[in-house]
């Protein structure tokens, strides 16, 4: 009986431990398909745990290690494009680049057509006019049109400047509008100063209808990660400043705010007055935020995503990559 007693007890501990090391794993992804490092576990146990052992900077670490050492990246350590590819010096100068008249002017004139009656439409609609929010944010479905041609055209201008990085795109696009009635805004963890990654990562956004209100904006300069970088990553690292708002997901808290420095202040590039069929291609383990508004009206842009399939795994493989022919080099 003592024998049966103790193997059920056992049984329950392993059952318990294979429980723990479950949700480790379920809290180092991110929305579902993401495997990329985030910037924290979402679990508040986990974190807290990770911050106190000081697991939290030796991640941070790890992953340069291997991030250093892929080509494309590196320049995220020094400021200097290492591609070879001129189109993306930006990228490495200033955390971002922006190219006006991306698409080529039919494809651009057919969609922004598309885009701007949509728009419209949504704007002019009973549900808007009598949604009682101030602020608006929502994705708007083009599914009644044949998109092909635009996001083809997008993958084909996109791919040049990113494939070295991430070789072969699927880019997901995302068609979103915001809007604000009253000129009014609140601040949500978005529009707050903040980096999506602590290990480099890149993200693209396009304006077909152009922008002249809440601006993107995006420090200059920090996405070089140094000293000053790794000590901003602290803040984005401390359980204090944040928040549990669903079982997987954590979010920095209402009042948590990181003070930005005078360098920050400087860098600060707010991207306003975009012209129609401007791209932006940016590196979002650098500071950056979606200026809340400051007058009635709206912005609408289209967020790609094609970093989904780059995950972790990736990072290492091509961070021995790097190692293994830097040794074999020398
Ligand atoms: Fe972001």
């Amino acid at each position: 009986m003592v024998y049966v007693r103790i193997s059920i007890l056992i049984m329950k501990i392993l059952l318990k431990i294979k429980q723990i090391f479950g949700n480790l794993f379920i809290y180092t992804t991110w929305k579902d398909n993401d495997r990329y490092p985030a910037v924290v576990y979402h679990n508040k146990f986990v974190q807290k745990l990770s911050e106190i052992s000081g697991y939290s900077i030796f991640r941070v670490h790890f992953w340069s290690f291997f991030a250093k050492r892929k080509k494309y990246f590196a320049g995220f350590y020094n400021g200097e494009n290492q591609t070879g590819n001129v189109e993306i010096d930006e990228l490495f100068s200033k955390g971002y680049l922006l190219k006006e008249n991306f698409l080529n002017d039919d494809v651009h004139k057919k969609y922004s057509d598309i885009f701007q009656t949509e728009v419209d439409r949504y704007l002019n609609s009973d549900s808007f006019k009598r949604d009682e929010r101030n602020q608006i944010r929502t994705s708007i479905s083009f599914r009644e049109y044949n998109m092909r041609d635009f996001e083809l055209e997008f993958k084909k201008l996109l791919l040049p400047l990113v494939k070295d990085c991430y070789g072969e795109i699927k880019p997901t696009f995302r068609y979103e509008l915001e809007v604000s009635k009253d000129g009014s805004d609140y601040e949500s963890a978005f529009t707050k100063w903040h980096p999506d990654r602590l290990v480099p990562s890149l993200k693209s956004l396009y304006f077909p209808l152009g922008v002249d209100i809440a601006p993107f904006s995006y420090i200059q300069g920090s996405q070089i990660i140094d000293k000053d970088w790794l000590k901003i990553s602290k803040f984005f690292r401390s359980i204090k400043n944040y928040e549990l708002i669903s079982k997987k997901t954590m979010v920095l808290k209402n009042e948590a705010r990181l003070t930005l420095n005078e360098a920050h202040k400087a860098g600060i590039r707010e991207l306003n007055n975009l012209l129609p069929n401007t791209f932006y291609l940016g590196a979002h383990h650098g500071l950056h935020r979606k200026k809340p508004f400051d007058a009635p009206g709206y912005r609408f842009h289209i967020t790609v995503e094609f970093t989904y399939d780059y995950t972790k795994f990736s990072l290492i493989k091509d961070g021995l990559k790097g190692f293994i022919s830097f040794n074999n080099s020398k």
